[in-house]
C-alpha cells in the first residue's frame, strides 16, 4: 500500500471518530490535571485532535476562564474533563453550555443521571469512562454518547484491567456509540491496531506532556524523559482495611515515603493512638496538592509524578504537531508495509 492509500485507509478506520469529535485525526488528548490547561489543549486541537480541558477541582468561575483563554487560541473543537465528586458539578456544567461546548468528559466514577441528561438537554455530548462491559452497557442506556476504556497501562488514577483485555471483552459489544481507547498507546502502530479491532479513536496522555507547547515544569519533562515504562507503577496498598486508590505514577521519594506513612498509620491504628476514620484520612492526605508540587513547582522528588507505562516512548520535548505527526506516521508505515494478500 503506498502512503496515499494507506492514509486514505486510516482516514476510513476511524471515520466514525473523526466525525464524533469534529476533528482531523481521531485523536484525544486525554485530560491531565494541571497539565491540559489552555495551551497544551489548543495546540492538540490546532494539530488536528482533540484536546480536553482538565478541569480537576477547578471553581466555575476559574473554568469559564480557562475555556475562555481556550477558544482564544483554537477555533477547533476541543473537549473539558470534570470530575463527577465534583461539589459543584452541576455550576461546571453549566458553565460548559452557557459557552457552548460540544464535548463534555465526565470522569471519576459513574456520572449522575441528572448530569448526563441536563448535557445532553443543552446540546453537547457527553463522553464516559467504563471500566468494564456492563457499565459500558449501562451507560450507553442512559443516554452516554460516547465510551473511553482505559487499562491499567495509562498514567492517573486507574482500574485492575489491560487495555488488551478491555478492548477485546468491550469492542465488539459496544457498537451503538464509538468506543475510544486509552492506556498505553504510545506508537502509531499500537494505534492503528485498536483501530482495527473496532475502536472509533484513541486517547493518549503521557505521550503529550512533554510536548514543548505543554506547560509542565522542565523537571516533569526530564524526569518523563529519563523513565522507562517500569518506572510508572501503581501506588501500592499494604493493609487491606485502609484502601489505597491505585494511581500509576513514577517511582521517587514521595512513593517510597508514602509506604512509610501507611506502616506508621497502621501501627499508631493498631495501638489505638488512631481510630480507622483518622488513620484512612491521613493515608488520603498524603498525596493531597502532590500533583500540582510535581507539574507546576517541579518537585519530582516528593510529588506525584503521574505517567503511564509508556513514558518510555517519551523521549524529548517536541511539538504536540511532531508527536501526532509521528503518531500517523507509525500507522501509516504500518499499513503501508504490509504485503498484499494472496490473490487479492
Ligand atoms: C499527569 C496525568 C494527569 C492525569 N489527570 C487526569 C484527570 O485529571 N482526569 C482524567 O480523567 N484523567 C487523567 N489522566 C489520564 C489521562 O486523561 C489519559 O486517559 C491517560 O493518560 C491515557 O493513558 P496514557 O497515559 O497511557 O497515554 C491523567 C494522566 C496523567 C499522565
Amino acid at each position: 500500500m503506498d502512503r496515499a492509500h494507506a492514509l486514505a485507509h486510516l482516514d476510513d478506520l476511524w471515520q466514525r471518530g473523526r466525525e464524533f469529535l469534529g476533528t482531523r485525526y481521531a485523536i484525544m488528548g486525554g485530560a491531565m490535571t494541571w497539565v491540559s490547561e489552555r495551551n497544551l489543549v489548543a495546540a492538540i486541537s490546532n494539530a488536528g485532535g482533540f484536546g480536553v480541558i482538565a478541569s480537576g477541582s477547578m471553581k466555575p468561575e476559574m473554568l469559564e476562564a480557562e475555556l475562555n483563554a481556550t477558544k482564544s487560541l483554537t477555533s477547533a473543537p476541543f473537549g473539558v474533563n470534570l470530575i463527577t465528586l465534583h461539589p459543584q458539578l452541576d455550576q461546571l456544567i453549566d458553565v460548559c453550555l452557557d459557552l457552548g461546548m460540544s464535548h463534555i468528559v465526565l470522569a471519576g466514577g459513574l456520572p449522575p443521571g441528572n448530569a448526563l441528561k441536563r448535557i445532553k438537554e443543552g446540546n453537547a455530548k457527553a463522553i464516559c469512562f467504563a471500566p468494564a462491559v456492563a457499565i459500558a452497557k449501562k451507560l450507553v442506556k442512559s443516554g452516554c454518547d460516547a465510551i473511553v476504556i482505559e487499562g491499567m497501562e495509562a498514567g492517573g488514577h486507574i482500574g485492575p484491567v489491560s487495555t488488551s483485555v478491555l478492548a477485546q471483552e468491550i469492542l465488539p459489544v459496544i457498537t451503538e456509540v464509538p468506543v475510544f481507547v486509552a492506556g498505553g498507546i504510545g506508537r502509531g502502530q499500537a494505534m492503528l491496531g485498536y483501530l482495527e479491532m473496532g475502536a472509533a479513536g484513541v486517547q493518549l496522555g503521557t505521550r503529550f506532556v512533554c510536548a514543548t507547547e505543554s506547560i509542565a515544569h522542565p523537571k516533569f519533562k526530564q524526569a518523563f524523559i529519563r523513565a522507562a515504562a517500569r518506572d510508572a507503577v501503581p501506588s501500592t496498598q499494604i493493609d487491606p482495611r485502609f484502601p489505597v486508590i491505585p494511581v500509576r505514577a513514577l517511582a521517587n521519594d514521595g512513593t517510597r515515603k508514602f509506604m512509610e506513612l501507611q506502616r506508621d498509620v497502621i501501627n499508631r491504628f493498631n495501638s489505638g493512638e488512631l481510630d480507622q476514620k483518622a488513620a484512612q484520612l491521613e493515608i488520603e492526605h498524603f498525596w493531597a496538592g502532590a500533583l500540582r508540587r510535581a507539574v507546576i513547582d517541579g518537585d519530582v522528588e516528593t510529588g506525584s509524578v503521574m505517567a503511564g507505562q509508556s513514558v518510555g516512548m517519551v523521549t524529548k520535548e517536541e511539538p504536540t504537531a511532531d508527536i501526532i505527526r509521528d503518531l500517523i506516521d507509525g500507522a501509516v508505515a504500518a499499513l503501508a508495509d504490509r504485503r498484499p494478500m494472496a490473490g487479492g
